[in-house]
């Protein structure tokens, strides 16, 4: 059964254990650590707190890592660079190690733990992840970041169009998934936009949060549908690309 929690409080009630996960913060971590992904960063290092991603800095060698992320949209005092995914370009963050971390999704994909594989999603990249989901043997868990313990339709929009893809391929094969309530209501909210607008993100609670803080631009480079081919995966608490991840786990890429 494909699940959509619309809120992390809601994950404690589903089981991510042995199932892929996807993490879904579309304003702005998921899409910010895609675009890093892409620009070529070797990593993403999710941290929950800040304390925490100065531990992570200063255990690698904060000469080595560019510490990333933000409080309130706003990139945090002393850090490198803020949670824009405008700021993350190949010039600034090829071949770096980024230790990030954000208000709700680096601590939501901490919650995901317990899934195997943990992909991250966004609208940037969303047929990259559909197709890696078509591929797996169980159905996934899709988790929206959401605000602050809220939901945040932006998130759930995105789970929908996801689902949406999923099924388009899934129909192809025999027997189409069952879908849990989280999903039939994503899927409809989906349905019933047909695709995501910047004008849509404005209107959210996280798109106006970020237009009150001067950053209403980035609401364009997160609501570009399938700009992005690649899938970042977690796993041994670092993010990368799919097929590197794959490289170094088993010694062979994937076609
Ligand atoms: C978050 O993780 O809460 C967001 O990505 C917030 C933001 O980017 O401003």
């Amino acid at each position: 059964m494909i699940d959509v929690v619309w809120t992390i409080s809601e994950l404690e009630q589903f089981s991510a254990q042995d199932r892929p996960g996807v993490l879904i913060d579309v304003l702005r971590a998921s899409t910010t650590m895609t675009t890093a992904i892409h620009n070529g960063a070797r990593a993403v290092v999710p941290a929950a707190s800040i304390e925490e991603a100065l531990r992570i800095g200063n255990s690698i060698g904060r000469d080595n890592v560019l510490l990333c992320g933000e409080r309130q949209g706003v990139r945090i005092e002393g850090f490198d660079l803020g949670n824009s995914p405008s700021e993350f370009t190949a010039g600034v963050i090829r071949q770096r190690t980024i230790v990030m971390t954000t208000t709700n999704g680096t601590r939501a994909l901490k919650l995901l733990s317990g899934a195997s594989p943990v992909f991250i999603g966004a609208f940037v990249n969303l047929r990259a992840v559909a197709r890696e989901l078509s591929r797996a043997e169980r159905d996934p868990l899709i988790v929206c970041a959401g605000l602050d313990g809220r939901v945040s339709v932006d998130d759930a929009l995105c789970a929908g169009m996801l689902i949406e893809r999923c099924l388009k391929k899934r129909s192809k094969r025999a027997g189409a998934p069952e879908l849990g309530d989280g999903a039939i209501a994503a899927l409809a909210l989906a349905r019933q936009q047909g695709t995501v607008s910047v004008d849509f993100l404005r209107d959210t609670a996280a798109g106006q949060a970020l237009e009150r803080v001067g950053l209403g631009e980035d609401l364009a480079l997160c609501a570009k549908v399938d700009s992005i081919l690649e899938v970042p995966i977690l796993r041994d608490s670092q993010i990368t690309r799919l097929e590197l991840a794959e490289q170094t786990a088993d010694g062979v890429k994937r076609k």
